[in-house]
């Protein structure tokens, strides 16, 4: 099974990350040196995907085309120091992948923004990642979950236990258990209430979906927050042609708010050996 296109919606406020984010768009920021947008689309590069569709706010899409194209003057001045390892590892940022950018104009909810990508991706089924979830893991999540997609011709969504806490603020879902890492979903609601919530299973943001959603999201009302949310839109396929949860391993962490994105950085550090001895000699003596 080949999915071609990836959706990235990017459009939100981020008020979680205010004050920073009235003037840099909050995918921007460094994960250690690189956006969490870069680490996306590579795990998206690493399962076939070529199309990546960012759904941007009005004026946000030159930040992300500038990251993702090329940069001519930058790359001369590399090239005339001599700096060829830093100048291909610029070149090949530019040539990841095909990147385009689709507005939403009005920040209705990630129903809405996912439905304003209909035109790009046509009638075949695509992934979509929130670039607030980073993932690391030996075996990309994408690439398992589309592995589920051809062997179900389902929905697929990425599943993570989270606490009590959190519940109230995840997509929550009733399981049927498949396997160790599948289960077929039985129930899913946006942001229940701890005593009404059906597990301590959370939606992540990688996904899966058939083209029939674009349908359905045009017809979903608005619900938590007053905004569409996917998550009401995915639950109408419960039935046809199916939901199922991948339960991914590796290291999460959400980097929509500045202690996650902390976290974040810290932790793609500790994996680089030009910074990692020096970190957690810095961290021990803290
Ligand atoms: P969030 O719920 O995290 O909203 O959206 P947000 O605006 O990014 O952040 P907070 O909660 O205000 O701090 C989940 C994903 O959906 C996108 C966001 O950019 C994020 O990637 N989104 C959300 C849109 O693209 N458009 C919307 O109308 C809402």
């Amino acid at each position: 099974m080949t999915i071609r296109k990836a959706v990235m919606p990017v459009a939100g406020f981020g008020t979680r990350f205010l004050p920073v984010t009235r003037a840099v768009p909050k995918n921007l920021l460094p994960v250690f040196d690189r956006p969490s947008v870069h680490l996306c689309v590579e795990e998206a590069v690493s399962a076939g995907i070529e199309d990546i569709i960012f759904i941007v706010s009005e004026g946000q899409d030159g930040p992300i085309s500038r990251y993702f194209g090329p940069q001519p003057g930058l790359e001369n001045a590399l090239a005339s120091r001599n700096n060829v390892e830093l100048l291909e590892q610029m070149r090949e940022i530019a040539e990841m992948a095909n990147v385009s950018c689709s507005i939403q104009n009005e920040q209705k909810g990630l129903g809405h923004a996912i439905l304003m990508a209909r035109e790009e991706v046509g009638d075949e089924a695509f992934a979509v990642f929130l670039p607030d979830d980073v993932i690391w893991a030996d075996i990309p999540t994408i690439g398992e979950m589309i592995e589920v997609h051809g062997a179900t011709g389902g929905n697929v969504v990425a599943l993570e236990e989270v606490s009590d806490t959190d519940v109230p603020s995840k997509g929550i879902v009733a399981i049927k258990r498949i396997s160790e890492t599948r289960s077929r979903i039985l129930d899913m609601v946006e942001k229940p209430a701890l005593e009404d919530a059906p597990s301590n299973l959370a939606v992540v943001g990688r996904y899966v979906l058939t083209a029939e959603i674009f349908d359905t999201l045009q017809y979903t009302p608005a619900g938590a927050l007053g905004e569409i949310q996917l998550t009401d839109a995915i639950a109408r396929h419960i039935e046809s042609p199916g939901v199922y949860g991948y339960h991914f391993g590796g290291e999460h962490q959400d980097v929509g708010n500045p202690l996650g994105a902390l976290k974040a950085s810290v932790t793609a550090a500790l994996k680089r050996q030009d910074v990692a001895d020096d970190l957690r000699a810095w961290l021990s003596g803290l």
